[in-house]
């Protein structure tokens, strides 16, 4: 069977041992191919993939220090529960479809709708405080630009059934727990903070109606990346003044507590629940990490109360992370209106920053051992040696053709193993195997029985 491939035409044997060598490429054929994933997507090789598990091992290590439990959804759902009204610039980027029986489906963009669902889902049996922890691939058509792609994972963290500040409390110093993890300092990172009630008060002062919160707060987010006249036209589109329109804009210039209160008294829940969070952070010993900020909004629609976003102090990415309170996204969906917060904290971005800062680990493929038969008659025993040492534990990479002793060392080197174990037909016919401790250079007869034994000893 012949695989047509992009440049190349291999055959079935030719394609097991790798990539075809150089020379002219013939025409492309129409069973072509393109090498690359498509756009704005990625493949983890080996290398990527080691860093993707590590990062998510520290994601998952943060989670279980908070005891939130990890959950998983489809990367499939119906597209409804993804479309709301707030003109939101996630609803635009869905990858959407009908599938075969004609039902509109959708890519997930995010974790929290699924995860909303999954709580209706279950119901009342369903003990509170929930608090859950996932980590999953999202799909959103964006505009890519550096940390920012068509697919992306996003470790999520939220906690259902609190009310109190308490529950963004732990949420944020579940975030500082894994910069720190990852050798990010309160120099490099901080966490903006502020409420969308903020928002709420300056509209509610001057009359617009609640209806138009979300879609208002929307608008407001996008300060960041459009010109101040665009948001402004886009604010009056919805119908709010030009004096409210220059009320909410100024009011996002705040970054302390005691601007915030001059401007809507001390009494407001918005300045009520930030001093509260403040308050708490502080005695949680990590405030040095947090800042007010009333320009943080966040995009999406859902948002109810305190909103964040981690970004770093250089100024050169975009955000880590953003999360927020939505006590009224459960509602949307048919439920009770349920207190709800939690973040969601992507993988590309902290990527960027760890690699600026040099703090990506140099990671190895983990093997601890090699075994290689010196003769092509003892490769079964090869297999018993392998499989002996694999059922005490250990990684062991089996020499799977005819090689070279040269090569195995070669290759060991490369797997950074700790032992090379060589079987020849001199030391089985005694019951033996030479066995190499690569970092120190030893060698010795060990017997069957004895080696691992042996090997044990030379890991202490
Ligand atoms: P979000 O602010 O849309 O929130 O995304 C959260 C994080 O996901 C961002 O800060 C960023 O790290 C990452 N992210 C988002 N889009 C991309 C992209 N195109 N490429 C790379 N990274 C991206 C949410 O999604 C909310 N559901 C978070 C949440 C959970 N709120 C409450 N619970």
């Amino acid at each position: 069977r012949m695989y047509a491939v992009v440049g190349a035409t291999v055959t079935t044997s030719e394609a097991s041992r790798g990539p075809a060598s150089a020379g002219p490429p013939p025409p492309i054929t129409e069973e072509s191919i393109d090498y690359n994933p498509p756009r704005g997507t990625r493949d983890f090789a080996p290398d990527e993939m080691r860093l993707r598990s590590w990062l998510f091992q520290r994601f998952r290590e943060v989670s279980r220090l908070f005891a939130f439990e990890e959950v998983d959804f489809p990367v499939l759902e119906s597209e409804a529960l993804f479309v709301r009204k707030a003109g939101e610039e996630i609803t635009q980027q869905l990858y959407n479809f009908e599938d075969k029986s004609g039902r509109r489906v959708s890519l997930r963009p995010e974790l929290t709708p699924s995860l909303a669902r999954l709580v209706l889902q279950k119901g009342k049996g369903l003990p509170f405080p929930v608090k859950w922890f996932a980590i999953g691939q999202c799909w959103r058509y964006e505009r890519m630009t550096r940390g920012r792609r068509r697919e992306h994972y996003q470790w999520n963290m939220d906690i259902l059934g609190i009310s109190g500040v308490e529950a963004e409390a732990e949420l944020l110093a579940a975030i500082v727990t894994f910069f720190k993890k990852v050798g990010i300092t309160s120099e490099d990172v901080g966490i903006r903070v502020s409420n969308r009630k903020v928002l709420q008060s300056v509209l509610g002062r001057f009359g617009v109606p609640n209806e138009s919160f979300a879609a208002v707060c929307v608008v407001v987010d996008k300060i960041e990346k459009i010109a101040r006249d665009e948001v402004e036209g886009e604010l009056l589109k919805l119908g709010v003044s030009k004096d409210a329109a220059d009320g909410i804009l100024s009011a996002l210039s705040l970054r302390t507590l005691a601007e915030l209160e001059a401007l809507l008294g001390s009494e407001n829940e918005a300045a009520t629940e930030l001093k509260q969070l403040f308050a708490l952070v502080d005695v949680y010993g990590f405030s040095d990490w947090l800042s007010f900020d009333a320009s943080v909004v966040r995009g999406l629609a859902y948002y109810t109360g305190t909103v964040f976003e981690g970004f770093d102090k250089a100024g050169k990415l975009r955000a880590i992370c953003g999360g927020g309170r939505y006590d009224r996204l459960l509602s949307t969906f048919g439920g009770e209106d349920t207190p709800a917060c939690g973040f969601g904290f992507g993988d590309a971005v902290i990527v960027e920053l760890l690699k600026e800062r040099q703090l990506l680990p140099a990671l190895q493929q983990d093997v601890d051992c090699i075994v290689f038969s010196l003769e092509d008659t003892l490769r079964p025993q090869a297999g018993l040696v392998a499989r002996t040492l694999r059922d005490a534990g250990y990684a062991v990479e089996l020499v799977l053709e005819s090689k070279k002793m040269k090569w195995a060392f070669k290759h060991a080197e490369r797997l950074q193993a700790k032992h090379l174990v060589l079987l020849g037909s001199s030391e089985w016919e005694r019951g033996c195997v030479r066995i190499k401790n690569l970092i120190s250079r030893e060698e010795k007869d060990v017997a069957i029985d004895e080696l691992v034994t042996e090997v044990d000893m030379l890991k202490e």
